[in-house]
């Protein structure tokens, strides 16, 4: 095999960038010729957590919270940009609550109405969804089917007595036609369920919620017809809002970092330098130990919660998305081919002996399959080229028609999820998560660990070409929601499936 190497430098959305051209020849599987770039900005400003959501109640168990949709400038690597957000900032602030909580929004339409999108959707329109609560989806909860025009309000409610605690999970707009634009525009936030252990809570602990954007001047860039066909990726990465940031670690200490990948279509393939990186837990809550991984992927609407261990031997060191072909076909402009710094781990100062729990919830366990239950096949595929259209089971969902699954409240059911396209998907269902039984194609690592732990998740990658089946406990809660591919476009485009559960 044959690689030439070309370096050059440029200068990309204010980011000073050496990119660095990788020509492969006669490489299986690098079918449009493999460029691999490198995003390595200059170290940026001390990391921070998002900030916390004022809990404006004085009663214990309620958690009561005022979130308004609205423009506001926002600092995006030293643009001013008018990005669309919740209470005016960017990331959303993160909503506390713990198991047993109720939690009440009161929620306010403040963004303007601008007219229609490339949907044919007023711009206006939104509503909120809590994606990974196990809540019911009806009424004045998890209810994605609600929306509303700027200027109204609406007080959610979400009882969280059956939710289990000890995982983060994420907010975020759910009105079709217009979820990618408003999501791409800033609207995210991470919403954290407090562990029922109290075996993590001497750790020092941070939230990071993954994204990336274009601006266009001072607006985040529209959306083109390729970005709902490809999912729109942008050029700059940033952690909590912040290129690059630096955290420090003192030499030889544990930190847990809770993840959430809020990005439009992006996946990360997380790695840091010269450490291992300990799964703790997943987008349904914690595992029952720490598995160690030298990378691991991230799609759009995942989380995972990890423990890292510094090195002891002081210096920095890079955490980094590496590349990833989620598959575009003849599409351009994938950040899958690039190598991003995402942050730098900066070790410094006197050593602590940390070290990572042995356990870390005994009561996860990996399910059993139930004999005899029902296998439902669910097939993800795209429109043709320009066709901008997406479907689950042939039907690109609108308000008049959609794939519907009928499912029975306190049965189990198999999901056999395939992918009869180019790239890969991050199916995502609400309400209920679910254990993953097989995966055919994709990271070889994702697979070994998501087939083999006690993960609970509500968003696997079907990798492009390939196959899931996925083990459903339907729980709890009757009525109508939803599952859909977690690159928003997508969900945008048609694919998406209601889920009615009696
Ligand atoms: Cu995070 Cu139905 O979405
Ligand atoms: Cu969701
Ligand atoms: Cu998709």
């Amino acid at each position: 095999m044959k690689i030439q190497k070309l370096h050059l430098k440029t200068i990309l959305a204010g980011l000073v960038t050496t990119l660095v051209t990788t020509q492969a020849v006669g490489m299986g599987g690098c079918m449009m010729g493999c460029t691999t770039t490198t995003i390595d900005p200059p170290r940026g400003a001390a990391f921070t957590d998002p900030v916390t959501m004022a809990n404006i109640s004085t009663i214990p168990g309620i958690v009561e919270v005022n979130l308004e949709a609205k423009i506001a400038p926002i600092n995006v690597n030293g643009v001013t940009a008018n990005l669309m957000t919740y209470n005016g900032t960017y990331p959303a602030p993160t909503i506390k609550v713990k198991k047993g909580d109720l939690l009440r929004v009161h929620f306010k339409n403040s963004l303007p109405y601008t007219g229609v999108n490339m949907m044919g959707d007023d711009r206006d329109l939104t509503n909120l969804h809590t994606h990974g609560l196990h809540v019911s989806p009806e009424g004045n909860s998890d209810n994605a089917m609600l929306s509303f025009m700027s200027g109204a309000t609406f007080d959610y409610e979400y009882d969280l007595s059956l939710h289990p605690g000890g995982n983060l999970n994420f907010y975020h707009p759910h009105r079709h036609g217009n979820t990618a634009e408003q999501l791409w525009g800033g609207m995210a936030g991470a919403l954290e369920v407090a562990d029922e252990t109290t075996a993590l809570a001497g750790y020092e602990t941070h939230t990071m919620v993954l994204k990336d954007i274009s601006l266009d001047g001072s607006a985040p860039a529209a959306h083109t017809m390729d970005d709902f066909m490809n999912g729109k990726e942008g050029d700059v990465m940033m952690v909590n809002g912040k290129v690059n940031p630096v955290l420090n670690m003192k030499p030889g200490q544990v930190q847990r970092w809770k993840i959430v990948n809020a990005s439009n279509a992006r996946f990360y393939k997380l790695s840091l330098a010269s450490h291992s990186i300990q799964i703790i837990g997943t987008d349904g809550g914690l595992l029952n130990k720490p598995y160690p991984q030298s990378s691991i992927v991230l799609s759009p609407g995942e989380r995972i919660d990890v423990m890292v261990k510094a090195s002891t031997t002081k210096g920095y060191y890079k955490l980094l998305s590496n590349p990833y072909n989620r598959g575009m076909g003849m599409m351009s402009g994938s950040g899958g081919s690039q190598t991003v710094t995402l942050l730098t781990v900066n070790v410094t100062g006197t050593a602590v002996a940390n070290s990572i729990p042995a356990t870390i919830n005994s009561n996860a366990v990996r399910l059993a399959v139930p004999a005899g239950i029902p296998t439902r096949q669910i097939t993800l595929s795209m429109g043709m080229m320009g066709g901008m259209e997406a479907y689950i089971n042939g039907i690109a969902f609108s308000a008049t028609n959609a794939y519907t699954a009928y499912s029975s409240l306190n049965t189990y059911e198999i999901w056999e999820v395939f992918n009869n396209s180019m790239m890969d998907h991050p199916f995502h269902q609400h309400v209920n998560p679910v254990q993953v039984i097989s995966i055919s194609g994709g990271d070889t690592a994702y697979k070994n660990f998501y087939t083999t732990s006690p993960a609970w998740k509500d968003t696997v990658i079907v990798p492009k070409g390939g196959s899931v089946k996925l083990l459903v406990p339907i729980k709890d809660f009757t009525g109508t929601t939803m599952f859909h591919c977690h690159i928003l476009e997508h969900e945008d485009i048609g694919m998406m499936g209601l889920w009615v559960i009696q």
